[in-house]
């Protein structure tokens, strides 16, 4: 059975830089703060387009640096909180606006559990060998559903889209182990209250400002300080990986402070830890592999990367890939 390898990166950042000190402006918030509790220094707003033209961008970024057309892509999964429509997806559009024409695809929404959950699906369709070339790609315009009159989460997100090639490998490279979980009992901490099929849109819930991210922030953050380590401490466990011999931690970047217990547990060097939520805050679908992105230049093939994410729904897990290039 071959392997899913992620064999190209690319990533789209919108030019508008939002931070801490315009944000001090918007509400009764500081820089201090934000930094001590968040590790957030600033982060990217789109401000004109949607999701799917950070979505194009990235799929357009990595089919060039990877060196390929982009009509060669099979599938294309898009992992989005923020869809340009409710329907159609997100995914289709980008597909159009990047030129995948042979590509089909589909939207996945788990939340900033997103990206993880696509990665894990997508490489399905690659190890049964049914597609050669299958794209990743996490986007979010959550400036689009953020209240930036609400303290609790203006300070948390911002734009971004980045995505990632998978193509089958017959060596020990790749997705190598996952898991994946999900608990609906988690939705009344994190969620958008209107707009869908419970309750539609409404000027009743425009004035309720319904239509933006709610979050209660303390049981989240509880929850997902346990969710990601646990999960990252499961999947060393049954891949008999150690602190010394992971490489990179690659963590969804919602809060420094989450970061850091999950580094704690699996005793890893803090160099090993790739963050950057400093400068992007939580992009949701994109943190992953932005990262990646990011730190492109010093992976190697062989490299052991654990990827861990935690998000609404709950949703959340990890995922043990091998880097299969870079030398
Ligand atoms: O990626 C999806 C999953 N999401 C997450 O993982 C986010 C998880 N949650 C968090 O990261 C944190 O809970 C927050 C960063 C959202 C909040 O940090 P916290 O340390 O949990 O603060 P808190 O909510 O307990 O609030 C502490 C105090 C409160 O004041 P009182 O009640 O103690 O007087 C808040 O009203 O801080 C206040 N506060 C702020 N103060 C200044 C809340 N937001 C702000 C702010 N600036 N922006």
């Amino acid at each position: 059975m071959p392997r899913a390898a992620i064999t190209g990166l690319g990533a789209h950042l919108p030019d508008y830089i939002l931070t801490n000190a315009e944000l001090e402006k918007l509400v009764d918030t500081t820089n201090d703060w934000i930094i001590e509790r968040t590790g957030i220094r600033e982060r990217r707003i789109l401000k004109e387009g949607a999701t799917s033209d950070m979505g194009a961008k990235a799929v357009t970024d990595l089919c060039q640096r990877r060196g390929i057309s982009p009509d060669e892509i099979d599938l294309l999964i898009c992992a989005t909180v923020t869809p340009d429509m409710l329907f159609p997806s997100t995914a289709g559009i980008i597909s159009h606006k990047a030129g995948a024409k042979r590509a089909w695809g589909y939207d996945v929404e788990a939340a900033c559990g997103g990206f993880l959950f696509s990665l894990v699906t997508a490489a399905q369709f690659i190890e049964t060998g049914r597609h050669k070339k299958v794209v990743v790609v996490g986007a979010d315009k959550m400036s689009s559903i953020v209240d930036y009159t609400d303290r609790n989460t203006c300070i948390l997100f911002g734009d971004a889209a980045a995505a990632v090639l998978l193509e089958p490998t017959d060596d020990p490279l790749g997705l190598i182990d996952y898991v994946s979980y999900v608990d609906g009992s988690g939705a009344p901490h994190l969620h958008m209250k209107a707009g869908g099929s419970l309750k539609p849109p409404s000027v009743d819930t425009v004035l309720a400002r319904e239509h933006f991210i709610y979050q209660d922030g303390k049981p989240v953050f509880k929850a997902a300080v346990v969710g990601m380590a646990d999960a990252t401490a499961e999947i060393m466990a049954r891949n008999g990986l150690t602190g010394e011999t992971v490489d990179y931690l690659v963590p969804h970047q919602a809060n420094n402070r989450i970061i850091e217990a999950t580094r704690e547990r699996m005793g890893l060097a803090p160099e090993r830890v790739m963050v950057n939520i400093h400068r992007y805050g939580n992009t949701t679908g994109a943190t992953i592999p932005l990262c990646l992105h990011d730190w492109e230049p010093q992976l190697k093939t062989g490299h052991n990367l654990v990827l861990a994410a935690f998000g609404g729904g709950f949703t959340w897990g990890a995922a043990y890939v091998k880097w299969a290039y870079g030398s």
